[in-house]
């Protein structure tokens, strides 16, 4: 079955590649490399050893997408095509609408045309806002985005939501991930943050190879085990195991709309994954407290039963595997 990848060479796409290519599946690559680099397709081809198609391209300019489902016998999408950064996003609003929302629907419609309505697609943890309730459901109360990065994972999904009402012979599959770090155990592939990392365990990383002086702990008063803000971590190579699932499932059921958490269920704080950072990799990490971040919550972690339940998906790396295989891709990169 061939499958359309967008923003295939991104940390997301470049793991779900490398499983749905191991699994079998023929894969078809877009990219336009706003965010990754052209290497990682031959890093994609060394984990895997096997040959896949690739687009240069983006996903704003209808003719690529045209082109590629005439070339290609697509029979399903995964979209990971967006800008990611929740900073950025507040500086750059129409660029992220543009990239996040726009470019959706150009490739829903030339999906339209082409009577392809099987489509998974990278949503976040982000649509529940400050959640009501932790564990989070996938029934827990969206909205409340406080960027426009957040608003236009949730334009999206309401857009999707719409379309489905419109024809239910869509079959759609919303993943909502929690935060995914780690990298692929051959160290080739993994998070490749442009400047300073925003994100924790990326930033973790740079300091313990020293280009980076110390991390900033933001803020150890919210209403959490000690202090400071708790997150569902997940390995990247269990949400792209969780695509794979969630590519069976479109497969088996043929029609429907369906959103699934994509997390551990188990919520970690900044200064267990500082202290486990540096238990299982044998390295400081200096830190200071600072205040809190704007936009930062408590605690967001899911439940992941649903997921459990409808795609067989356990997430099956721990803490210390992912922390482990993200210090193993920086200090090989
Ligand atoms: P990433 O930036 O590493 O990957 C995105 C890829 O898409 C990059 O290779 C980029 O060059 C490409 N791209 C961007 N706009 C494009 C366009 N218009 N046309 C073609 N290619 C384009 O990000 P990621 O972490 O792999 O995230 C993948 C998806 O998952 C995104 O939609 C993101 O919003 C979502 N997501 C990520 C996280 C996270 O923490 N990483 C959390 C929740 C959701
Ligand atoms: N943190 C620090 N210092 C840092 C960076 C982060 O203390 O230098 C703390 C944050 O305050 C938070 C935790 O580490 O408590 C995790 O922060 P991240 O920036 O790594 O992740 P977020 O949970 O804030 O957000 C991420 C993505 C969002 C996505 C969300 C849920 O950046 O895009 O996970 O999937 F929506």
């Amino acid at each position: 079955m061939k499958i359309l990848v967008t923003g295939m060479c991104g940390y997301i796409g470049s793991h779900t590649a490398v499983e749905l290519l191991e699994k079998g599946y023929e894969v078809i690559g877009l990219d336009n490399f706003s965010n990754s680099k052209k290497e990682v397709l031959e890093k994609i081809k060394k984990i895997t050893n096997k040959a896949f198609k690739f687009y240069e391209g983006d996903m704003i300019d209808r003719n690529i997408l045209e082109t590629i489902f005439k070339e290609n016998d697509i029979k399903a999408v995964i979209d990971f095509a967006a800008y990611k950064s929740v900073g950025e996003s507040v500086q750059k609003p129409l660029e992220y609408y543009i990239n996040n929302v726009s470019s959706v629907l150009n490739l829903l419609s030339v999906m339209k045309e082409n009577d392809i309505k099987t489509i998974v697609f990278s949503s976040s943890a982000t649509v529940y806002g400050n959640p009501e309730e932790v564990p989070i459901k996938e029934t827990s109360k969206i909205g409340g985005t406080t960027n426009p990065y957040g608003t236009s994972k949730l334009f999206v999904e309401k857009i999707l939501e719409d379309l489905y009402k419109s024809d239910d012979t869509w079959n759609i599959c919303i993943l909502r991930y929690f935060n995914p770090i780690g990298a692929h155990k051959s160290g080739l592939i993994g998070e490749e943050p442009n400047g300073i990392p925003a994100n924790l365990v990326p930033y973790i990383a740079k300091v313990a190879k020293g280009k980076l002086k110390s991390l900033n702990v933001f803020g150890n008063d919210y209403d959490t085990k000690d202090g400071t803000g708790v997150r569902d971590y997940i390995h990247v190579v269990d949400l792209a195991v969780g695509h794979v699932k969630a590519i069976e499932k479109l497969e088996k059921d043929k029609k429907g709309l369906h959103i699934y958490n994509l997390g551990t269920g188990t919520g970690y704080s900044v200064l267990e994954i500082i202290k486990t950072f540096e238990k299982v990799n044998n390295i400081k990490v200096p830190y200071n407290i600072v205040e809190r971040r704007s936009g930062d919550i408590d605690s967001c972690y899911s439940d992941p039963e649903k997921a459990k339940k409808e795609l067989n998906f356990k997430a099956k790396y721990t803490l210390e595997d992912m922390l482990k295989d993200a210090w193993n891709y920086e200090k090989n990169n």
